[in-house]
């Protein structure tokens, strides 16, 4: 019997699979696994008519882990409300896994500070975790389309704002501990405009005296993006809906100079499989021409061997050898200064495993 993990990867569209390749080759570099590739996304919309079939659902929640690439692009892009969006893939699968917490770390590398848009001084010592809320809100309500309007349908039960917010709060625990400094959970909301807003600061609030050891605070939408940008180096863990967590998290990302180092674990209850993913799309424009950035799926792979399969110390190689490569000064053109060389994917992922 093989005790190897048993991985699922979900390679997608545009860029998925070079970068989901890369990490491939990565895992293999660091361990035995057992991998199952599928189709997910607009792929499987032209295979099977449907973005993710029941028999790859099933094959995820059979799964130690799920590293998925990216999906969509412009061959199946519409307004048809009747036809299949690979967005629909990836939708169903949180929903069908039950992946409710989000996690998006947010810490620039040392050695891209300068590829930041904002000035250096803002964002030195940023380090900061969005905690998206996955599988609620406005996404999975109801929708339709009625004569000549539209509508889409936000609802949160008090169970689901309390299973975040207490996703939130352990995480601010997990990343205090030791550090002599106290957790801390900014709660983002439009509570003066939105029911939904209400009561997830009801519950978040109530919650807050079982974690004495982590402050909490609440921010409205509007203004939270707004902080985040002059100053990105107080948050601690943010906690937030799924839409706002969907737009909160590029702009976060983007603190770090490129979308393309952002990584992130969709997890659910313990002891079911996580699904790892990075924060960026498919970027058709550049599908196949071999120069995608592979660091974020790197990074994904690392949390998945932290948070998916208990491997930390694994996490910790593949973390060091991609700030180690940074350092040497190796960039995808996604990362580079106008005069800066670049490196493709290949190569990207041969100085990666070199460092390991
Ligand atoms: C993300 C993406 C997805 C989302 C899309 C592709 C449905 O933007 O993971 O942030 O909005 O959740
Ligand atoms: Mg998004």
């Amino acid at each position: 019997m093989s005790d190897a993990p048993r991985i699922v990867l979900l390679p997608g569209d545009g860029i998925g699979p070079e970068i989901v390749a890369a990490a491939q080759r990565l895992l293999e570099a660091l361990g035995r696994f057992e991998f199952d590739e599928r189709l997910m996304g607009g792929c499987s919309i032209d295979a099977h008519g449907v973005a993710l079939t029941d028999e790859v659902l099933d094959a995820c929640k059979g799964a130690d882990a799920v590293l998925l690439g990216a999906v969509g692009g412009p061959k199946w892009d519409t307004t048809d409300p009747d036809a299949p969006r690979p967005e629909q893939g990836l939708l169903g699968l949180r929903k069908g896994m039950g992946l409710y917490a989000n996690l998006r770390p947010v810490r620039p590398s040392p050695a891209l500070v300068g590829a930041s848009p904002l000035r250096e001084e803002r964002i030195v010592g940023t380090d900061l975790l969005v905690v998206r809320e996955l599988t609620g809100g406005i996404y999975f309500g109801d929708s339709g389309r009625d004569g000549d309007s539209a509508h889409d349908t936000c609802e949160y039960s008090t169970g689901e704002i309390e299973r975040i917010a207490r996703a939130g709060f352990e995480a601010a625990q997990r990343r205090a501990e030791g550090s002599g400094r106290r957790g801390r959970v900014t709660s983002v909301d439009k509570a003066n405009v939105l029911e939904t807003s209400r009561l997830w600061r009801e519950v978040v609030s109530g919650l807050a005296g079982d974690y004495p050891d982590v402050e909490l605070d609440h921010l409205l939408v509007d203004n939270a993006a707004m902080q985040l940008v002059s100053r990105p180096a107080e948050f601690d863990v943010i906690v937030t809906e799924n839409l706002f967590g969907d737009i909160l998290s590029d702009e976060s990302a983007m603190l770090t100079g490129s979308l393309g180092m952002l990584p992130s674990a969709s997890l659910g209850e313990a002891g079911s499989p996580g699904l790892f993913e990075p924060v960026h799309g498919s970027a058709p424009d550049i599908a196949g021409e071999g120069i995608a950035n592979p660091l974020a799926t790197f990074l994904s792979a690392a949390l998945m061997l932290r948070h998916g399969l208990g491997r930390p110390a694994e996490a910790e190689q593949i973390d060091a050898a991609v700030d180690a490569v940074l350092e040497r000064g190796l960039r995808t053109p996604d990362l580079a200064a106008a005069e800066e060389a670049t490196v493709g994917t290949d190569a990207m992922t041969a100085a990666v495993l070199a460092e390991l």
